[in-house]
């Protein structure tokens, strides 16, 4: 990231702060970025900031927390904040890296104040003390919620909080923070487009470079090496990649298997650009055309994905786009043979979940499953807004084992996922570079 743009997103985030403790009210804001974690002795897993963390200051490294609240002591109330991040440590830099250091975080990072991650339960009680609600996300690690707990303790006797109760209202911040985070701005979506660019463009060489004989890893390496060729430094979540009757299992990430002739390979993959993941889905045949059964799955899936998309307006509710791809889908399985009767009493009846049991929608962002919220408050689907993104992907799977259909249909599995923005009108397919007509796969 160039100086311009860390000053750009820099600005941005200080926004996004204040837009968070707007909806948030008074109150003192904790967010921690991810732990690292360890793969086993001294080796740990790669790390990625914490999405939330990132979002709010841009800061890139490991053990970083920020504080955040409405200081009201002047004319205007105005947001304090207050970063704690790792000291630069020369031992240390040895074997990790270079750190920021507290303060270059200052400087370059737009906050009023920086200190050693090591003080952090130091200086806790202080920055909480005035405090009447904490606004931190409790349950997902014993020792900070202790640490915590243990800091409610000194404060109450201290004597600090002596006319409040012991310890602050703790309020989860992470709705506020999905809701936000839900409609994208414009950094966002260039950072999603590309994602989406790098992304396609890595499913287009693992389509024309997948062959008979290969192993599913082996056309994995070739994805991947297109997205990492292509500026994206790791994926937003491990590719799948898929043969024949593997593409029935939904999370298959083992990548092992040899391809055969004529078998379809189902990829999802999504590079990572500036921390934001593109999501694509594409299957195609290996070494060979679509049989007439891999075509006719295919065509039902595309046409439920097309009418899907077309759901993905301002105003719609968000659950149109899944209703619609379960209605072609059930319409398709009645066509295949798979189901008789009428698509209403088979949608009501929920019949088509035996070969279609996902959603077909999710948000996308800085996480693959990113932040939303699917409910507005009155428990109903929230309806779509501009600057949402979200996938479209609806699948078949006959499991080679499923003695309910017709021989030809078991151990095929379909999906086709593109990535969507709301706009003020018609869908924008942000993934549109990537081909999904039958004739157009084999071309590429
Ligand atoms: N790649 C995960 C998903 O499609 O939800
Ligand atoms: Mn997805
Ligand atoms: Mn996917």
């Amino acid at each position: 990231m160039t100086q311009t743009d860390l000053r750009v997103l820099t600005a941005r985030c200080a926004e996004r702060r204040a837009a968070l403790l707007d909806r948030l009210g008074d109150g003192l804001l904790l967010v921690r970025t991810a732990p690292e974690t360890l793969r086993n002795g001294d080796v740990h897993h790669a790390w990625r900031p914490g999405s939330d963390l990132a979002w709010l200051t841009g800061f890139p490294e490991p053990e970083a927390v920020l504080c955040a609240w409405w200081d009201t002591s002047g004319r205007r109330p105005k947001l304090a904040t207050v970063l704690f991040v790792r000291s630069r440590d020369k031992a240390r830099e040895i074997w990790d890296g270079p750190r920021v250091g507290v303060a270059a975080a200052r400087r370059r990072f737009g906050v009023d104040r920086a200190f050693p991650i090591a003080e952090l339960w130091k200086r806790l009680p202080e920055l909480l003390a005035p405090h009447a609600r904490l606004f931190t996300t409790l349950g997902r690690d014993p020792e900070f919620d202790r640490r915590l707990f243990e800091v409610f303790g000194r404060l109450a006797f201290s004597g600090r909080r002596a006319n409040a109760p012991a310890h602050p209202i703790i309020q989860d911040p992470t709705p506020a923070l999905a809701e936000l985070r839900c409609i994208k701005d414009d950094l966002e979506i260039a950072a999603l487009r590309r994602a989406a660019e790098i992304t396609a463009a890595g499913h287009v060489a693992a389509m024309r470079a997948a062959a008979p004989g290969m192993t599913e890893y082996q056309v994995q390496e070739i994805l991947e090496g297109a997205f990492r060729r292509a500026g994206s430094p790791r994926n937003g979540y491990e590719s799948i990649v898929a043969s024949g009757r593997n593409a029935c299992i939904l999370h298959y990430i083992e990548n092992q298997r040899r391809i055969r002739r004529g078998e379809l390979l189902l990829i999802d993959a999504g590079a990572e650009h500036d921390l934001y993941t593109a999501d694509i889905t594409r299957t195609f045949p290996v070494g060979a055309p679509f049989s007439d059964a891999q075509a006719a799955v295919y065509d039902v899936v595309l046409k439920a994905q097309k009418a899907a998309i077309r759901q993905v307006r301002p105003g719609r509710p968000w659950d149109a786009v899944h209703k619609t791809a379960v209605r072609e889908l059930t319409k398709g399985l009645i066509g295949l043979g798979v189901l008789r009767g009428s698509p209403a009493k088979r949608i009501e009846k929920g019949d088509f979940r035996q070969w279609y049991m996902h959603g077909t929608s999710h948000w996308l962002g800085m996480d693959v499953h990113d932040a939303g919220p699917y409910q507005d408050r009155d428990g109903k689907p929230v309806k779509f807004r501009p600057g949402m993104v979200l996938t479209v992907e609806p699948g078949l799977y006959f499991a080679a084992d499923d003695r309910s259909v017709a021989k030809e249909l078991r151990g095929i599995g379909v999906r086709i996922e593109d990535d969507v923005l709301v706009t003020d009108g018609a869908p924008e397919v942000l993934t549109a570079a990537c081909p999904k007509e039958r004739r157009e796969m084999a071309r590429a």
